[in-house]
């Protein structure tokens, strides 16, 4: 079964993952590293198995590890092609090539489920009930994403910076869909607050939002 989000995903990341990795920290001003550093302050050494959902070419794999050096991580991406590349940089147990919806894995094999730049894609709440079966008790989820900044300014800004970056679109020909597109999708998508709904209807405890560089981009951090 797939999502509108998930079909989105496949339009958006079909023939550029091999300039995914200087793409990401370009269009970021380079905040894409601080806001996976972010991502690990929610982590301790204690995690043993640590599921990188989404895991693209593997960025994060290098966070965690630093993070936490004895863990055990898995991969999981609906692309192929960023699967291939995340498999050469070798920190992985093992890779899937799976939807966020449905995890190739048994109830209760995670300590950890991380992920960036996935959820604006997902099916929420099927994707939180497959977190919820996949996690230990005492697991966490860590999961950051783009938002819609609230203030005024940063409004303005940030529609020009995509005007920018939709004409850049046009000469960087692999991410013409994404960079004409990703400010509807973030824009149209409140998925902080859906998120933090769906977090508590199943269960989750200790759920907390983390808004960065001036609300473009946010942590939702949950514990079962
Ligand atoms: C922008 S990349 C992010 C990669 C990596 N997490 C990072 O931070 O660099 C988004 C990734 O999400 C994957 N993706 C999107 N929707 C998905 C879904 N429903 N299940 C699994 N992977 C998905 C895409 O294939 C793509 O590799």
């Amino acid at each position: 079964m797939g999502t509108k989000g998930h079909l989105i995903a496949t339009r958006f990341f079909s023939s550029n993952a091999s300039s995914y990795d200087k793409i990401v920290r370009l269009t970021t001003f380079y905040r894409d590293s601080s806001w996976k550093r972010e991502m690990m302050r929610f982590m301790d050494g204690k995690n043993k198995q640590v599921l990188d959902l989404a895991c693209g070419t593997g960025i994060l794999s290098s966070f965690i590890h630093n993070g936490s050096s004895s863990a055990k991580i898995f991969g999981a991406d609906l692309t192929y092609e960023y699967l291939k590349l995340a498999k050469n940089r070798q920190s992985y147990a093992l890779l899937t090539n799976s939807l966020a919806e449905f995890l190739p894995y048994r109830d209760e094999s995670f300590d950890v489920i991380v992920s960036s730049y996935l959820v604006k894609y997902a099916e929420l709440s099927t994707m939180v009930r497959e977190h919820w079966r996949v996690l230990r008790k005492g697991g966490k989820i860590i999961i950051h994403d783009f938002t819609y900044p609230n203030a005024r300014i940063m409004k303005l800004l940030w529609h020009f910076y995509f005007q920018i970056l939709n004409e850049l679109g046009k000469v960087i020909r692999p991410w013409k869909d994404v960079f004409s597109n990703l400010d509807k999708l973030i824009q149209q998508n409140p998925w902080v607050n859906n998120l933090v709904k769906e977090l508590d209807i199943v269960g989750f405890t200790y759920i907390s939002k983390k808004y960065y560089t001036c609300g473009t981009s946010a942590i939702v951090y949950a514990k079962k």
